[in-house]
């Protein structure tokens, strides 16, 4: 069973772009453009999206909406991505988000 969010509660049906490629810590993936980032992760099995910054606690989707920031990534070298409400496009650069950077703790 595909985990893809097909039709949000809140957001409705989601559009289905044309299939486009991106990378997610560095592997190539795909997914639709225009879909959110944090649903083409989650029908890949990506649930982790960032670490907090004191305590290194992984967060994933949690509102979907935009609201809470649980799901923000580094995306083309910018943190604090809220990929829920993000659109995917060609060629975007997905990275788990650590504290504030895409560096994990260990190599900051
Ligand atoms: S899941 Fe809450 S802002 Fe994205």
């Amino acid at each position: 069973m595909e985990s893809r969010i097909e039709e949000h509660p809140i957001l409705g049906v989601q559009e289905k772009g044309r299939i486009v490629k991106f990378t997610y810590n560095g592997k190539e993936m795909e997914g639709y453009e225009g879909e959110p980032i944090a649903a083409t992760l989650k029908a890949a099995g990506v649930m982790v999206h960032r670490y907090t910054k004191k305590e290194h606690k992984p967060r994933g989707i949690f509102c979907a909406i935009g609201r809470c920031t649980d799901c923000v990534m580094v995306v083309d070298g910018q943190p604090n991505v809220r990929t829920c409400i993000t659109p995917l496009k060609e060629g975007m650069k997905v990275e788990t988000q650590y504290g504030v950077s895409a560096e994990p703790f260990d190599k900051q």
